[in-house]
């Protein structure tokens, strides 16, 4: 498609020329498509000067920090670091259950980390001859762009980068958005041009702030654990069933409460996952998605037998409005 290819070139030698032959640029990755395909530009244009962070929060999908540090540091050769800071993380979040308060220390928490490993990488590349970091690297689209207002969005954690004001006046960082002026699905077009995988391209948005608001109540190890074992099983089944791209979003949550149920001859006591999907063109409505009965059926039977502690599944058939797609 040369159009595509056409505005690969421009964006490269765009950045080329912004960055200069020496300049080094810090940005933050989660693995999913936008920050991605910003990636993979930035290491076309200047190849390891780009340095990746990937933030293990602790609160990522079952092995999805392995999956991005398959895809952008082994297959797309990004300059990646990953911080494994899922206990401090953890930590923080103690005792803690109104669904905001979890949003603003995780995304504190965030900015806290990513700023100490940008100065580090600054600290690095500066002793070693090589240059300071003078660049941060955002994936903006153009949506993020013209509708700043709304504080929850398909888009919040981009915003929330835009708080990373310690790293933009401290170490006085000026901002690169190579997606600024495309939408969602000109940025899927131009993750194909650049051959990134399928999977990558069509992964359904993740909020920022993680599994965190999907989990109802404390978030702990244990629950933390079980949401996500859930959720590898319910999206397993979404997948195998070909009914993941016809979905939106989809994703398990924990809910802060127990039901009493029956194994064998034992009545068990345990906790309940309910299960979201719904189709959606701009995540500001959305409808809840008509799976078919064996579907739900499998996931259900899959999810009670696989999942230790919960003996109760039940499906959300709410629209947004009045419901959100998050249950947090
Ligand atoms: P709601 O629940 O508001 O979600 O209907 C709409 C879309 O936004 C995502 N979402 C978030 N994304 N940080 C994010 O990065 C957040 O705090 C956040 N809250 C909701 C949600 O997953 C859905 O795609």
């Amino acid at each position: 498609n040369w159009t595509m290819k056409s505005f690969i070139d421009n964006e490269i030698a765009r950045i080329q020329q912004i960055v200069g032959p020496n300049g080094q640029v810090v940005g933050a990755v989660s693995g999913g498509v936008d920050s991605t395909v910003a990636a993979r530009l930035m290491k076309e244009a200047i190849g390891d000067r780009f340095h990746a962070v990937l933030v293990d929060n602790g609160l990522m999908r079952l092995n999805e920090c392995e999956t991005v540090k398959k895809n952008l540091g082994e297959h797309l050769g990004i300059n990646l670091i990953v911080v494994d800071a899922s206990k401090k993380f953890l930590n923080c979040l103690k005792g803690i259950t109104d669904p905001e308060k979890k949003r603003k220390i995780i995304g504190n928490t965030f900015i806290e980390v990513f700023e100490s490993e940008a100065l580090k990488i600054d600290q690095e590349t500066k002793e070693s001859g090589h240059g300071r970091i003078e660049y941060l690297l955002q994936g903006t689209l153009y949506p993020d762009v013209i509708e700043s207002v709304s504080f929850k969005g398909p888009s919040a954690t981009i915003k929330t980068h835009h708080n990373v004001g310690g790293l933009l006046e401290d170490m006085k960082l000026k901002l690169i958005e190579p997606l600024r002026e495309l939408f969602k699905d000109e940025v899927r077009e131009l993750g194909k041009t650049l051959k990134l995988n399928d999977e990558l391209i069509w992964r359904h948005p993740f909020p920022g702030p993680g599994i965190a608001i999907r989990i109802l109540g404390e978030v702990t190890p244990s629950q933390v654990a079980i949401v996500r074992a859930a959720d590898h099983i319910y999206i397993d089944e979404i997948k195998q069933a070909g009914l993941y791209r016809k979905i939106s979003q989809a994703y398990a949550a924990l809910l802060p409460v127990k039901a009493v149920g029956v194994m064998g001859d034992k009545r068990t006591y345990e906790q309940v996952i309910t299960l979201r999907a719904v189709e959606t063109v701009d995540f500001m409505t959305a409808d809840w998605y008509p799976f078919p009965y064996d579907v739900l059926k499998k996931i259900s039977n899959r999810i009670i037998n696989e999942v230790k502690g919960v003996n109760r599944v039940v499906y959300d058939i709410s629209s947004k409005p009045p419901a959100t797609i998050e249950w947090e």
